[in-house]
């Protein structure tokens, strides 16, 4: 679905206000990391934070992970555009559970147990765009609300009330393009603004509700999830582990950081081509279409990027843990959005979509698969320790603490 961008509606007309409010966040941002760059400093945290390397080993702690942060939590199951008309679905199984999530004739989203309500098989294998979903095994049919609609041999099913056995619904919300789940069957009613508070607005002016998919893949790192979502968060280690690629392209240890509610934070980082220009009068700056790192507690990273010549583009990064502790995977997908009009552009942005996959399997989730092997093996009494430089980090993991309640 991702690759065939031919399907997807007509570029939708990017909105004046939000345009307005994009456009003056990602001057602010690059502003302040022009000066950050001329004093050579970073946003700092107020001391160094020491981190139990059970956090990222131990296997009760990790299903507690899984519950609370995986299925209570709101997470992002995918943007409105990857499934842009009725009739389209998508599933989701990174939670745990197999969910289903459709867009129904009204155009509303739905999101349920992909599970049949007869014997509990799977009742979508294929997201193929249709009106109806038909059991493979005996044939029970529901629409994309969820209702059974179609159930052959009633007889055999007397006193069953058809009424009763519609899928079982899982909490879902469409906001703004983003399209949340809760994996917690038949549980409470997700409240975006809530869960996404002050971060509500700088996501907003994304118009992530316009942006069309480019290119999606899948990544598998042998680390905890968190020790590989940890990467994506510091840029102290450009010039280290990425001397040819990401530390060529952006400078090392300078950061700008925007602190949000709800452990959600904003992150800006130099590049290579401000340093033409670091010492010349704003009037003189140039264009330019970066707008820096958009970090969704607990697992989203969206990478508001461009291309020299080539016009914004979203990356979006999300770390899902694996079976056990010491694995996880992402999926990274590439979006085009609407005020990007340089549609010729799409097959540098899968050269871009593909270098970045690269890049993070051979170098962030290879020295992850490292670290996690070490940490497993870490003695007593041993942490590791995150830097006042690795401020978004910290953020992050005090967040997951005064969620998880975990004493270490
Ligand atoms: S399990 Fe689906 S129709 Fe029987
Ligand atoms: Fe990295």
């Amino acid at each position: 679905m991702a690759d065939d961008i031919a399907t997807l509606p007509p570029l939708v007309e990017p909105d004046a206000d939000a345009t307005a409010a994009r456009t003056q966040s990602h001057y602010g941002l690059r502003k302040r990391t022009l000066d950050k760059m001329r004093s050579k400093t970073t946003d700092l945290d107020v001391a160094p934070m020491r981190i139990d390397p059970r956090v990222y080993t131990d296997p009760v702690y990790f299903e507690r992970e899984r519950k609370t942060l995986f299925r209570e939590t709101p997470i992002l199951a995918g943007l409105s555009l990857d499934i842009p008309e009725p009739g389209n679905m998508m599933l989701f199984d990174a939670l745990g559970p197999s969910i289903l999530i459709t867009r129904d004739k009204e155009g509303k989203v739905n999101a349920f147990l992909n599970m049949c309500m007869h014997r509990a098989a799977k009742l979508v294998t294929e997201c193929t765009k249709r009106s109806r979903m038909t059991c493979r095994f005996h044939a029970w049919t529901y629409d994309l609300t969820g209702k059974l609609i179609g159930l052959p041999g009633k007889e055999g099913f007397e006193g069953i009330e058809k009424a009763d056995l519609g899928l079982i619904p899982i909490p879902v919300a469409e906001w703004k393009g983003l399209i949340f789940v809760r994996g917690t069957p038949n549980g409470a009613p997700i409240d975006v603004a809530d869960h996404l508070d002050d971060f509500g607005d700088e996501l907003a002016a994304l118009e992530l509700d316009k942006a069309r998919p480019v290119a999606s893949s899948r990544l598998d790192c042998d680390a905890n999830w968190k020790y590989a979502y940890d990467t994506y968060g510091e840029s102290y280690h450009f010039a280290s582990l990425h001397p040819t690629t990401i530390g060529a392209l952006a400078m090392s240890n300078i950061m700008v950081y925007d602190k949000f509610d709800n452990g959600h934070s904003r992150l800006g980082f130099p590049r290579e081509e401000f340093m033409a220009y670091a010492d010349q009068p704003e009037e003189q700056w140039p264009h330019s279409d970066y707008g820096g790192l958009y970090m969704l507690f607990p697992n989203v990273s969206i990478n508001v990027n461009s291309m020299k010549g080539g016009g914004q583009f979203y990356g979006i990064s999300r770390v899902f843990p694996g079976e056990t502790p010491d694995k996880c995977y992402s999926l990274h997908s590439t979006y085009q959005p609407a005020h990007t009009v340089r549609a010729e552009e799409v097959d540098r942005w899968k050269e871009m979509h593909a270098f970045i996959d690269h890049v993070i399997s051979t170098e962030d989730y290879s020295v992850s698969a490292d670290g996690q092997a070490n940490l497993n093996w870490a003695p007593e009494g041993f942490a590791s320790t995150l830097g006042r430089n690795e401020i978004a980090l910290q953020h992050f993991h005090r967040r997951l603490a005064s969620i998880m309640q975990h004493n270490w």
